[in-house]
């Protein structure tokens, strides 16, 4: 049995025996990038570097990384998905490139004193190529594979789709891949003509060989990057899955402790039925994930916006399918102990924060259990209607209607899960459908970023509070140009005397920094730019150049607000057509003209890292 501590040691040691220097895992929520909430793989935090700039430990660099991905959050429960994992990588500024990358992944993945893996069990895909682009079929990378013993009929030739990387944000570094596969079908060996491309499902991915040789740009144009690099990536709990023969991911020593942890509160077993395991799952890897943003070098608290909310939503579910496996009092802190247990000798941080994280989760959880029993007193009194309507009329309700089931989650804050539950339990059904179409209806009022963004946070839709609003834009845009695109928005609160804004900057601002932001809103607003909305996928407005987007798989429609002309891409500066765009709920003013003068009263610290702004309009 390989573990988790063997991997990660096994991988830096090798690299490090390669001429690379080994880098601590950076933080989970990214500095560099507005257009992400988490840094989503190992290259993330290094693409100043990528795209060229000097790295002070050298040209070939390599780590561990703590990594988020939340779009397939909902899929969690199954056997291998998963929110946080840990990625092995090595990367190349400007130093080896295909034939070094791929010798070395083989040697790290087949020689007896790493992976010793048979051969005859691996297989790779390379990119098929694409005219459209100019981006040849890569024969270098599958040349290199048959030179190491790699059978023709094992490589895999496959589009976009599988056999590209990148960019990890909206533009950026990407290119090409070469994958490695790990057989995980019937029988000791694959049969022969098996590969990726033949017989997908049968093969495990368990690293990728990036080789990147382009820049996508803001007008999503594909320009070669003057440096080339290879960045690669290994999943840490892939790997073991694959190479342990495991039957799902919470068998890696990453996640065991936790679901025993689980049998042992629920006082259930882990294999007792499928619904059991599902929530066992779901509590094991949302706590997991919670525990480590909140424990994080930036301390994220549960909370209404960007990387709080996702916090926010890990635990809420998380203790929905704790209470489902009958674990009613608190029981999030046992698990997180468990959590900062695993991984306080890899990510010292978290065990640094240990305090913060038991006392934030105890609070969100006691909070949430407290909105749940509201929540089952506005129930009860729907069912005492039910009994009643049939006391006097004779008929049975046997459907709870959308717009109850509506009201329940817009005044009590009841997850439409927990009604369906309870509806089960009393033998009734709810009408989904139409509970969805009211939920659209008020998304559509109230969301699309803003509901994450100013949900508590716009006191009312007064002209002077949309003109606050607006002027939140504007100074967003400025500071993301001014300070660099780190400086993005944490916060915003409006009432109708002043504007607080809060926001990523790691140093206090110079007062020419101040003025110069100041005066960039001043002109837009003498500018009298227009501001209109419209509303696109999530992928359109990346396209777009929109701020404010986050992987957050409920935002695939949002509704994008741009300042000034909406054909062009949004520069936050004066004498550009486009000055701003934002995805965002509403409500704006209908042209800039209409703010008055901006000015910025007081700049201050609000923690580590983080900077708040209150400023008025006159
Ligand atoms: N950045 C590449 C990946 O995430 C290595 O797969």
């Amino acid at each position: 049995m390989l573990t988790s501590k063997e991997l990660r040691q096994k991988y830096l040691e090798f690299f490090k025996s390669k001429g690379h220097a080994i880098l601590p895992s950076a933080s989970l929520i990214p500095d560099n990038d507005p257009t992400v909430l988490f840094t989503t793989a190992g290259m993330h935090p290094l693409v100043p570097y990528l795209m060229g700039q000097k790295h002070p430990e050298g040209a070939r660099l390599a780590n561990v990384q703590k990594c988020i991905r939340t779009q397939d959050i909902d899929e969690v429960g199954d056997n291998r998905h998963d929110t946080f994992f840990e990625m092995l990588g090595n990367w190349s500024l400007g130093d080896y490139f295909k034939k070094e990358a791929i010798e070395w992944s083989f040697e790290f993945l087949t020689s007896k004193e790493y992976l010793g893996l048979d051969i005859r069990k691996l297989a790779v895909s390379v990119f098929s190529g694409e005219a459209e682009n100019n981006i040849p079929r890569d024969e270098e990378a599958a040349g290199i594979w048959k030179s190491l013993g790699m059978p023709e009929d094992r490589i895999a030739y496959l589009p976009r789709k599988n056999n590209w990387w990148g960019p990890a944000g909206q533009t950026g570094p990407c290119g090409p891949d070469t994958e490695m596969f790990f057989w995980s079908g019937e029988g000791e060996f694959p049969p022969a003509g098996s590969n990726p491309a033949t017989d997908e499902d049968n093969w495990l991915e368990i690293w990728n060989d990036v080789f990147m040789q382009y820049n996508k740009n803001a007008e999503g144009k594909y320009e070669p990057l003057a440096q080339k690099n290879v960045d690669t990536g290994m999943g840490l709990e892939r790997t073991l899955v694959a190479l342990n023969g495991f039957a799902d991911v919470f068998q890696v020593d990453t996640f065991w402790p936790l679901i025993q942890k689980i049998e042992e509160v629920a006082g259930r077993e882990y294999i007792e039925n499928m619904a059991v395991t599902k929530s066992m799952r779901i509590v094991a890897d949302h706590i997991r994930t919670a525990t480590m943003i909140m424990g994080d070098d930036r301390r994220v608290a549960p909370s209404n916006v960007d990387q709080g909310y996702i916090v926010r939503r890990l635990i809420r579910r998380a203790v929905r399918h704790g209470r489902q496996l009958g674990m009613n009092t608190n029981f999030c802190d046992q698990i997180a102990l468990q959590v900062i247990e695993i991984f306080k000798d890899v990510y010292p941080e978290v065990e640094k924060n240990k305090e913060f994280i038991l006392l934030e989760l105890a609070k969100e959880e006691t909070k949430f259990r407290n909105t749940i029993e509201q929540g089952m007193k506005e129930f009860e009194k729907l069912l005492n209607g039910f009994r009643i309507a049939f006391e006097k009329t004779g008929t049975h309700i046997t459907e709870i209607s959308g717009k109850q089931a509506f009201k329940l989650f817009e005044s009590a804050g009841f997850p439409l899960e927990i009604t369906l539950e309870l509806a089960r339990e009393n033998g009734l059904t709810v009408n989904v459908a139409e509970f969805e179409a009211a939920y659209k209806a008020h998304q559509e009022l109230s969301r699309a970023g803003a509901e994450q963004k100013f949900a508590g946070g716009l006191a009312d839709h007064s002209e002077v509070s949309t003109k606050y609003h607006t002027a939140t834009h504007l100074l967003h845009a400025c500071l993301l140009k001014v300070l660099g695109p780190h400086a993005t928005q944490r916060g915003s609160n409006i009432t109708q005397e002043r504007m607080r804004f809060d926001f990523a900057n790691p140093q206090k601002m110079t007062p020419e920094q101040i003025k110069e932001v100041e005066d960039l809103v001043n002109a837009a607003i003498q500018k009298d730019y227009p501001v209109s909305w419209q509303e696109m996928t999530f992928e359109e407005a990346k396209e777009k150049n929109a701020i404010g987007l986050f992987e957050d798989k409920y935002q695939s429609r949002v509704k994008v607000y741009t300042v000034g002309d909406v054909n062009e891409i949004a520069k936050a500066d004066p004498s550009a057509p486009t000055f701003s765009r934002e995805v965002c709920g509403g409500p704006h003013v209908e042209h800039t003209g209409m703010i008055g003068k901006f000015k910025i009263v007081k700049e201050e610290a609000i923690s580590a890292g983080m900077r708040r702004i209150k400023a008025v309009i006159e």
